[in-house]
């Protein structure tokens, strides 16, 4: 009989990346990140806080590290902020930014939370953008190789988990939210799976670097991931699944493990050509760089179903209101899939599905796939949370979503799939990557508005307490009936 509880050197944490939480976006020497640029002109026009304060975590992250270290965390996943550490991209490192990881990086090992550092979380040096375009230019892969080096080896004695570059299969479809791109280009398709592709050598690249300075280093990519459901049990729309579990999975999973392009994926954008333009080498880069383990990000599960050519292409949609059912449309490819609602599943407030087994589901299928160990790094619900005037903030739906997601992981393992941690989304709160600070994931409430950055007030929300149990408890503590 399996055992309720999780292995002790199980790792507990939380995440949050560089831009969404540190503010001092133009503090001690860091200059504009593409975020800075892509979060000022296009979120400020819909209401949405800037990243300039965020959560203010740069005057912060000592309190941060505490309450983390209260909670019990094991584990702590952030980005750096590659304009912070070279404001111009290459070149002078600034002094005062790359201290700053280092203080960072030396509170958390002090008080025994492994960091686990993202190398890239969006974040491009706008200077880089200014240069050359950033990710469309086939220059940003030197450039990343420069940086990464640098950061590697300026914590390789603390850092054993690295992950490089976070989601590349959704900057994919949001390309222009997570990457600055040039109106006059946004209607060229193919360049989204162009700047993947220079992604993947940067990816690899960065394993290599991990392989060679860190003793005992593991790395790997930061996916996000949503298992595909048939819409019904036709065969068409049972393809349709298929067709877009390669393009939307495989085509980043089969490059991290095997270092090749998924065969069906690729045959279908040479045909709508969208392929990416492969230089000779490429593919030998690419391989040589396999990762050692999967850095996982799962929100929620999708749906497909057949469609012929004669539907147009379109990406995945966002919904900008919070109201839900107002999700501005759903990915087609023509000929392969549409992408659609799951009418068995409840969604948030954002009509993200909401799927605990979706989480079972993937772990133990890409488990069985490339038999690789497997990092939770996000996973979370994003909802409005209320201050209560006697200063608590309630937030049992958090608590009911990471509970049932966090006991489809136990069952995973008890089917046999190596799991290193759980690092839900978010650590504190955090700016959303499109819905500015009204929506909120994090453990921690940060006392501000989008309008209003007050103080950024820290305070424990009631699933603080919840998961600081949890871990407590190494799980026991889920299959109890809460009394927070
Ligand atoms: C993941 C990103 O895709 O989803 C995070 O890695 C992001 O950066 C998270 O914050 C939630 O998305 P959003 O748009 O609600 O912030």
């Amino acid at each position: 009989m399996s055992s309720l509880i999780f292995p002790e050197n199980f790792l507990w944490g939380a995440s949050t990346s560089a831009y969404q939480v540190e503010g001092a976006a133009h503090e001690d020497g860091k200059k504009s990140s593409q975020q800075d640029v892509i979060n000022k002109e296009n979120y400020a026009k819909k209401g949405f806080a800037t990243a300039e304060i965020a959560s203010d975590h740069y005057h912060h992250y000592k309190e941060d590290v505490a309450l983390m270290k209260e909670m019990g965390f094991k584990a702590y996943r952030f980005s750096i902020a590659w304009s912070r550490v070279f404001p111009d991209g290459t070149g002078e490192v600034n002094p005062k930014g790359i201290q700053f990881y280092h203080n960072l990086v030396d509170e958390l090992c002090n008080n025994g939370i492994e960091p686990i550092i993202t190398l890239y979380h969006y974040d491009l040096p706008w200077a880089l953008v200014e240069r050359y375009g950033g990710w469309l230019d086939r220059q940003v892969i030197k450039d990343f190789a420069y940086y990464a080096e640098y950061i590697i080896k300026e914590f390789k004695d603390q850092v054993k988990y690295w992950t490089t570059i976070n989601e590349q299969s959704v900057i994919v479809q949001y390309w222009t939210q997570k990457c600055y791109i040039p109106e006059e280009l946004r209607n060229q398709d193919q360049l989204r799976y162009q700047i993947n592709h220079h992604m993947n050598m940067a990816h690899a690249i960065a394993c290599n670097l991990v392989h060679e300075l860190v003793e005992g280093g593991m790395v790997g990519s930061a996916i996000g991931y949503a298992p595909v459901y048939p819409l019904t049990g036709k065969p068409e729309d049972v393809m349709a699944a298929q067709n877009a579990h390669d393009l939307e999975n495989a085509y980043y999973l089969d490059i991290y493990f095997k270092g090749i392009y998924n065969k069906a994926a690729f045959a279908y954008l040479e045909k709508e050509k969208l392929a990416p333009i492969i230089e000779p080498g490429d593919m030998e880069l690419i391989k040589s760089g396999i990762s050692d383990f999967l850095a996982l990000n799962y929100y929620n599960s999708s749906c497909a179903m057949a469609c012929d050519s004669s539907v147009e292409r379109r990406f995945a949609g966002v919904n900008w209101s919070g109201v839900k059912g107002q999700m501005d449309g759903y990915e087609i490819q023509p000929d392969f899939y549409q992408m659609c609602r799951n009418p068995y599943l409840n969604t948030t407030d954002w009509d993200w599905a909401i799927d605990p087994t979706g989480m079972e589901y993937m772990l133990r299928d890409i488990y069985t796939r490339y038999n690789k160990p497997l990092l939770i790094t996000e996973n979370g619900l994003g909802a409005v949370d209320y201050l209560t005037e006697d200063g608590k903030v309630h937030d049992s739906y958090r608590i009911d979503y990471i509970r049932k997601h966090l006991l489809a992981i136990k069952r995973a393992m008890d089917f046999g799939v190596e799991m290193i941690g759980y690092c839900p989304w978010s650590a504190v709160d955090l700016l959303s990557t499109s819905n500015g600070v009204n929506k909120r994931y994090g453990l921690i409430y940060v006392d501000r508005t989008d309008d209003d950055p007050k103080e950024c007030c820290r305070i424990r929300k009631d699933s603080f307490y919840w998961y600081q149990k949890v871990i407590a408890t190494r799980g026991e503590h889920l299959y109890e009936e809460d009394d927070c």
